[in-house]
């Protein structure tokens, strides 16, 4: 295989213009690479050729795209084979999820592949940003794309893994602040992506060396994204179980946290309700559907668990507060996952709601993110903040911006909030003369409004 350079006149497919893959597309194309983005969804494709962007929330994509598609760096199609034919990289970046048994489900990556390795070249580039279980590009991905292009992985073309570590809402920002991982499945490869990265990305001056870090195998790249979201999860698990402990001794386990994390070897993580999302509560289980895994992973499982279980323990504590929760009525904020994000997939809010009806609740859900109706589709009751009907109960699960400043003396009858973020000052709360129920932060208990207790 001939050896890679990248200048600014390379071209790059870009699959997948989601959350991450326009803000990558655009990333490559402030770099002056000619970018091309493929996406099943016509609709996508339209508002990307039109010079818009999809994705609310990304702090400069707006402009990014615009400036990418007014200057002819970048425009989109629905034909993932044709911008294949057309690119020297192409960056795989659509999600792969877990069925409800927990099995992954390849089927959306392993069409894309068959559809990339149709438009494959001698000499190019595939590199999988995409989180994927360990052995999963090589073994199955490269595999596939040898097999509709005819051509031979390695030889011909070259395939690398590279983790995408960013957070949406700040992803610019992440792009240049982390070094970017690199694992190919053979040397080349790796210097291949290594090469690319080099060109398409622009790091922070005080970002050392090596910006752009390559691991020994394609394996150990797929594995450090495991190894990242596998301890976030379980470090929320142990500190959920310190909530737990910090209830049942009345003591803030948020200032507990912060006063243990002032020891430099201390990095625990913040307890909630639940979590939620297409990364940190899938990849754990990418490591513990592994057939290599075996008891080595129990941690990992048990976090899982522990995790899961926290919408129910919220759940437990408004029940006991309230006294019952037969005939009650409780309004869910946030239909997200998580804060300021349109994005539901495995969100809290799914677990509470049933937690709360088997308890005999009426559930309300409102999400500034999602219309009354897109919300009745999803199976879950609107709930309308601008003519507010009387709830006897609030649980916050995502801290939407739009809620940052809520005035809770807005609710009629509401006695208990539940802020299963610990992001609400109590005081905002029990000045509107509501109880403050927070995870482990063992108050709410006195409070006179409160029938039962906690
Ligand atoms: N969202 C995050 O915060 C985040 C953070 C780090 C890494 N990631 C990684 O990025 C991946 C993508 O996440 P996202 O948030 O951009 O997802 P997303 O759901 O916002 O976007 C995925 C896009 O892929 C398109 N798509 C689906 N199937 C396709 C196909 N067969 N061919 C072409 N396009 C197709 C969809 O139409 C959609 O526009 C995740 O699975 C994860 O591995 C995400």
């Amino acid at each position: 295989m001939s050896d890679h350079s990248f200048t600014s006149n390379s071209r790059v497919a870009v699959v997948g213009l989601g959350k991450i893959g326009l803000p990558l597309a655009a990333q490559y194309a402030s770099r002056g690479l000619t970018v091309i983005g493929a996406d099943t969804d016509p609709a996508v494709v339209n508002t990307v050729n039109r010079g818009l962007s999809h994705v609310g929330g990304e702090p400069g994509l707006d402009d990014l795209v615009r400036d990418a598609v007014t200057a002819g760096r970048l425009r989109a199609t629905v034909d993932t084979t044709a911008a294949t034919r057309d690119a020297d990289v192409i960056v795989v970046i659509v999600p792969v999820k877990v069925y409800e048994d927990g099995r992954v489900d390849f089927s959306s990556i392993d069409h894309v592949t068959a559809e990339v390795g149709r438009g494959l070249r001698p000499g190019v580039l595939v590199i999988y940003e995409t989180t994927l279980p360990v052995g999963t590009t090589r073994n199955r991905l490269a595999r596939e794309l040898a097999e509709a292009s005819g051509l031979a992985a390695g030889r011909d073309f070259a395939v690398a893994f590279s983790p995408e570590r960013v957070y949406s809402g700040r992803v610019f920002r992440d792009l240049r602040r982390y070094p970017k991982i690199v694992g190919g499945i053979d040397a080349a490869s790796g210097c291949a992506a290594e090469a690319f990265y080099r060109v398409a990305l622009e790091f922070d001056a005080e970002l050392p060396e090596p910006r752009v870090w390559v691991v020994g195998t394609v394996e150990a790249a797929e594995f450090t994204k495991l190894v990242e979201t596998t301890y976030r999860d379980v470090n929320i698990a142990l500190a959920n179980q310190f909530a737990r402990f910090a209830d049942a001794w009345q003591i803030d386990v948020d200032e507990v946290v912060s006063a243990a994390n002032s020891q430099p070897f201390s990095h625990v993580h913040r307890p909630g309700v639940g979590v939620g999302g297409h990364c940190i509560p899938v990849y754990p289980l990418f490591l513990l559907n592994d057939d290599r895994a075996g008891e080595s992973q129990s941690l990992a499982r048990m976090a899982r668990l522990e995790n899961d279980d926290m919408a129910d323990y919220g759940v437990q504590r408004i029940d006991r507060a309230l006294g019952g929760l037969a005939g009650q009525s409780v309004l869910i904020l946030g239909y997200s996952y998580r804060e300021n994000v349109r994005e539901d997939y495995l969100s809290t809010t799914k677990r509470l709601v049933p937690a709360l009806s088997e308890r005999g609740a009426r559930v309300l859900v409102h999400d500034p993110h999602y219309s009354a109706a897109e919300l009745i589709e999803r199976g879950v009751a609107p709930y309308d903040l601008t003519r507010p009907e009387p709830v006897d109960g609030i649980v916050l699960q995502a801290l939407h911006r739009e809620y940052r400043d809520l005035d809770f003396r807005m609710f009629p009858r509401c006695r208990v909030v539940l802020d299963g973020r610990n992001a609400i000052d109590p005081a905002t709360v029990e000045s509107a003369g509501l109880a403050y129920i927070g995870i482990g932060r063992g108050n709410g208990s006195n409070h006179p409004r409160l029938r039962g207790s906690l």
